[in-house]
């Protein structure tokens, strides 16, 4: 009889010693994931990211759309002459009408796709003979997908084998209303809203996240070519700079937008920042006052 008690007592603390070690466990796990913000939890992605109602009439975006067209600076018509390459104006009138034309306080402004088809095509047209791999563009902040299908067709035209990633944490493939003249034919996803330029989506690939976190989970081993334009903090912008350069070799190239002080003074900082404590020249340009760019090229 004492025996079997004593069997009995045996088996209850071992049960309970595993019931205790698993709970241990679980408080272990649970206490690191809090502390090193694994995916549960993070910050939710946004569900609405411009609106709920279209905001404007198709008229409305057309003639916001040809007011921004017209108004073509005198700078970028000579930065594209200087650089040798400028982006084809009616298939990027098209494109410009869908994906940047939108209601917003500031004045729009296209010039940062045309900036970026003219130094990708250039240094894709310079170092044509090294590309026996496929090149890799990086992008932080896809947005409707306007930039990234101009540096697309920049490796349509140089006929350069190459792979765009973009990050964003709006979606692409849920219906959602994106602030464009389509969204008067309904909620659209990312892929139908640039349906119309399947060959340049061909080279993109497009990742739903913020930035910080797929940047810890992203594995590259070379990044030629890249373009900010996420979150505009000196950290962030910093904390991407750091991820880019270290997959950079001599002569790669890292587009900042909206580097404009008094608007934008956290970019500002961190590009000083870049210029002043690491191996890249920058040069800045300023089409209008309202919006800066830097070009910044590993030494
Ligand atoms: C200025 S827009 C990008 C415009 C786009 N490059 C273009 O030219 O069409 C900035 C985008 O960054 C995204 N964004 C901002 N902060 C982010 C973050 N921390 N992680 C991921 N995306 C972010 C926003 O959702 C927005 O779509």
């Amino acid at each position: 009889m004492l025996i079997k008690l004593k069997k009995i007592f045996i088996r209850k603390s071992e049960s309970l010693l595993r019931k205790l070690k698993f709970f241990i466990g679980s408080f272990i796990r649970y206490t690191y994931n809090c502390i090193f913000k694994i995916s549960f939890f993070e910050k939710p992605l946004p569900k609405v990211p411009f609106s709920k109602r279209p905001l404007a009439t198709k008229k409305r975006y057309i003639k916001l759309h040809q007011e921004t067209i017209s108004n073509n600076s005198k700078e970028i018509i000579d930065f594209e002459k200087k650089i040798g390459f400028a982006i084809d104006k009616e298939w990027f009138s098209e494109l410009s009408l869908i994906t940047q034309t939108c209601i917003k306080k500031s004045k729009l402004n296209f010039n940062h796709g045309r900036l970026l088809f003219s130094v990708l095509s250039k240094y894709l047209s310079d170092n044509k003979d090294d590309f026996r791999k496929p090149i890799f563009i990086f992008e932080t902040g896809t947005a409707r997908g306007f930039s990234s299908i101009c540096m697309s067709k920049a490796l349509n035209d140089q006929k350069v084998n190459g792979q765009i990633i973009t990050i964003d944490c709006i979606p692409h493939n849920q219906k959602i209303l994106w602030n464009s003249i389509i969204d008067n034919d309904g909620p659209s996803t990312r892929a139908e809203l640039l349906s119309l330029w399947p060959k340049e989506l061909e080279n993109i690939f497009f990742i739903q996240g913020w930035s910080d976190v797929i940047l810890n989970r992203m594995h590259l081993n070379r990044i030629h070519f890249a373009f900010l334009d996420a979150q505009h903090t000196r950290k962030a912008v910093l904390e991407e700079f750091n991820f880019v350069s270290k997959k950079q070799m001599k002569g790669d190239i890292i587009i900042f937008d909206d580097v404009t002080k008094g608007y934008f003074d956290g970019v500002c900082e961190a590009v000083c920042e870049i210029e002043k404590l690491s191996n890249y020249s920058i040069k800045y340009y300023n089409f209008d006052n309202l919006r800066g760019y830097a070009i910044a090229t590993k030494k």
